[in-house]
């Protein structure tokens, strides 16, 4: 019997993992468990994610919680090298991009456990953006690739990484999409928000560079306040968000403005009908630029690169440069012109990690 452990770390890792573990379960010569770093820790942020998408708990907890990224990542490495030794996987699975993944890479690679990361190859070309390190840091030491888009295999063939062992299998965050659909058609979140199907539009917004300086903090909430008075504004909001808008003094906008919502983040469940019912989405994630496109739903990303360009080029998913001019041009295009329509793309067929449990039993652990 073989042990293999998969990696969660952040909200944007559990989606991307449950599918792996119900894949797994198909071969009874490997046992497949779960471990949480606690990068993320709030109820809303983990815990939700867990009953949503019918995992079971994590087998190991190490409850980093947050820090500087030096702080978070050297944290995740201490405590991951305990686990590794109590729990002595013969694989490791890391996912995504956050300062959990490459953590974990770098202590299992070092102590000469094959590791895979899944969601390989993505590149946004920014390098201010710490996923971006973390991706390009993953990729160069990991040992197996997994990946959901084209551009993926080309910039690890750019990179120079051993074509049999990068493998293109499509998404597994799709997996979880089609998974939980049924259960969001079946939401309550509309009613309980006091929303109409396709009659509001859904934003998100937490990376450091829109939320952390007030003055784009402050002028974004300023153009969604002005947006609500057009079209009903849902704003789930990130806790790095949450604080900022308190500590800048912007509550003020919040409150003078009935039709721009901010409610607490969603579970999985939730925040998928949320998504399929709202008429666009506006977001800095990543994540969400791929769930839009596998929905159909038009989305502003307003970010100036996206390190999954299949959104763009065939999926539903416009780039909005980060800027009040360029934000309100694009809402006045959208609110006035038919909305983008857009294929999805190969493979984002919900069965991405059932490829990937295969591979790994045969050809990574040739069993
Ligand atoms: C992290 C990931 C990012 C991902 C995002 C999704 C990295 C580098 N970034 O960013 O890729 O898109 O998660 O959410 O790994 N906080 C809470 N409660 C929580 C979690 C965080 O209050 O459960 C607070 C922290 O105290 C911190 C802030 O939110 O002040 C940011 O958390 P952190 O994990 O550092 O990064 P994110 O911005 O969430």
């Amino acid at each position: 019997m073989k042990k293999i452990l998969s990696v969660v770390g952040a909200r944007p890792n559990f989606m991307k993992v449950a599918p792996i573990h119900r894949a797994f379960s198909a071969y009874p010569e490997v046992e497949h468990l779960i471990l949480h770093t606690g990068q993320h820790y709030d109820a809303a942020m983990s815990d939700a994610f867990f009953q949503d998408l019918d995992m079971p708990q994590p087998s190991y907890f190490m409850g980093v919680g947050s820090g500087s990224h030096a702080e978070q990542t050297a944290k995740v490495m201490v405590e991951f090298e305990k686990a590794m030794h109590e729990l002595r996987p013969d694989f490791v699975i890391v996912v995504g991009d956050v300062n959990s993944t490459i953590a974990c890479t770098l202590t299992a690679v070092k102590m000469g456990i094959p590791t895979a990361h899944v969601e390989a190859g993505l590149r946004s070309g920014d390098r201010a953006m710490p996923e971006e390190i973390n991706r390009i840091a993953t990729d160069s030491i990991c040992d197996y690739w997994f990946v959901t888009e084209q551009s993926g295999l080309d910039n690890l063939k750019h990179d120079g990484h051993p074509d049999d062992r990068v493998f293109f299998v499509g998404n597994t965050m799709i997996d979880s999409l089609h998974y939980a659909l049924p259960n969001a058609d079946k939401s309550d979140i509309l009613e309980r928000v006091g929303l109409t199907s396709k009659q509001y539009v859904l934003v998100t917004m937490h990376r450091p560079s829109n939320v952390d300086e007030p003055k784009q903090l402050g002028e974004l909430l300023e153009i969604l306040a002005e947006l609500s008075k057009d079209r009903t504004v849902v704003f789930p909001v990130h806790p790095r968000t949450r604080k900022n808008i308190a500590s800048h003094g912007l509550s003020g906008i919040i409150d003078s403005n009935p039709n721009l919502k901010l409610i607490d983040p969603q579970g999985y469940i939730a925040f998928l009908a949320l998504m399929k019912n709202s008429d666009f989405v506006l977001t800095d994630s990543g994540g969400i630029q791929e769930e839009t496109t596998a929905l159909g739903v038009p989305c502003l990303t307003i970010r100036t690169t996206t390190e999954r360009p299949i959104t763009c080029e065939i999926g539903t998913n416009t780039l909005v440069e980060p800027t009040t001019e360029g934000i309100r041009r694009a809402l006045t295009m959208t609110l006035n012109s038919p909305s983008k329509t857009g294929q999805v793309p190969p493979l984002w067929d919900g069965k991405a990690a059932e490829r990937i449990a295969l591979i790994i039993v045969k050809q990574c652990l040739g069993l």
